[in-house]
């Protein structure tokens, strides 16, 4: 029954809708009394709390969902992270040995890179914590220690409700580290836990703008580039953002820095051109206010995602307010309108969604 996909047409979007519900199953049991708990990592503390700098490893969505982490982990438990897709942390002279904690993420625990990753970090006498959402699956039985994603079965090659999780869990670790480590105090840890719990909620209040979403997609089709701009946690998203749209509907996305534009990207920037900006950071917010405006001076069509700043909206084509709350806690919402866009306009472009060419949903050659 879990791999019935009626009444949706694609397993994609079944489980864009779907996010909500694996949100709360990836809570479940997590949060009390406003700590995170984390049963699994019990042995894991004292090399959790001692450690000096984590690494962080895996392939595609999943080391998007590492970008975040990274984000949250130095903010929230002042924890140094070297991130690294799992591809090239095999082939470098790694300083990592005892005493090194070793974070991989997997959807399905069986990517060949990612595995070797977490091998070669074994035999030079790291730890391993596996962030996955498969049970049993090679690198959860491979791990030192093991957090389950609940998302349940993801079928579509592109990755939604997968990311969703890992940005969750990654989110419930950083806090986690941040009591172990004693990084921030309790007044500071206990709200933003309580807020994590509204997740799932405002995840189904962006579903809503499916309409709305498939509308846009249906005028951008015949685009060939696409830009996705943003800073801080908005850049890891718009790295996923612009991920989804090459996956399934084949045009070419290419994800930036907002900061970084001027060195190089800007000069891709004409008329017309779509431009995808993020802007809930509230701290990076007249930056990124700028960086709009740079674009649409040269013509750009820009879609922007902002949380609550009225400012953004009259300097852009389109713009989405998304569900106001803490900024650390955005990435897992201003995904879902990202994920929507390239499922609609895929389909507009007759793409086939869920298998798309060249692509596989697990890579496990090398
Ligand atoms: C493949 C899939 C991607 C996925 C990546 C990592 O390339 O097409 O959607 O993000 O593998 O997969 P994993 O199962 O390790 O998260």
């Amino acid at each position: 029954a879990a791999a019935e996909k009626a009444p949706y047409p694609h397993f994609m979007l079944k489980e864009i809708h779907e996010q909500p519900r694996a949100l709360r199953d990836t809570l479940r049991g997590r949060i009390e009394g406003g700590r995170v708990v984390f049963p699994e990592l019990e042995e894991a503390a004292f090399h959790l709390r001692e450690c000096r700098r984590l690494f962080l490893t895996a392939c595609g969505t999943a080391f998007h969902a590492g970008l975040v982490g990274k984000y949250l982990l130095e903010k929230l438990a002042r924890l140094p992270v070297e991130a690294d897709i799992a591809s090239e942390f095999r082939y470098r002279d790694l300083t990592l040995g005892p005493g090194d904690v070793v974070l991989v993420i997997s959807q399905s625990g069986e990517t060949a890179d990612t595995l070797a990753a977490l091998r070669l970090a074994k035999e030079k006498g790291a730890k391993v914590l596996a962030i996955t959402n498969v049970v049993g699956s090679s690198v959860a039985r491979e791990a030192d220690w093991v957090l389950y994603t609940w998302a349940g079965p993801e079928i579509a090659v592109a990755s939604t409700k997968a990311y969703t999780a890992q940005v969750l869990l990654v989110t419930l670790l950083a806090l986690y580290l941040a009591e172990l480590r004693g990084t921030l105090p309790s007044e500071e840890i206990i709200p933003l836990v309580e807020e994590v719990k509204f997740l799932p909620e405002r995840v189904a209040q962006v579903l809503a703008w499916e309409e709305e979403i498939a509308r846009l997609a249906q005028a951008l089709k015949e685009q060939e580039h696409f830009f996705f701009i943003g800073r801080g946690l908005d850049w890891a998203v718009a790295e996923e953002g612009a991920l989804k749209l090459k996956e399934i509907s084949y045009i070419h996305a290419e994800a930036y820095p907002a900061g970084e534009l001027k060195h190089g990207t800007l000069a891709l920037i004409t008329e017309g051109v779509p431009v995808v900006a993020l802007a809930t950071q509230s701290h990076l917010f007249e930056k990124m206010l700028s960086n709009i405006k740079e674009v649409k001076a040269r013509g750009a069509w820009v879609l922007a995602l902002t949380a609550d700043d009225q400012a953004v909206a009259g300097e852009t084509d389109v713009c989405f307010h998304l569900p106001p709350g803490n900024p650390l806690l955005m990435p897992a919402v201003a995904v879902v309108p990202l994920q929507l866009l390239a499922y609609y306009v895929a389909v507009a472009r007759g793409c086939d969604v869920d298998q798309p060419r060249n692509l596989a949903k697990s890579v496990t050659v090398e």
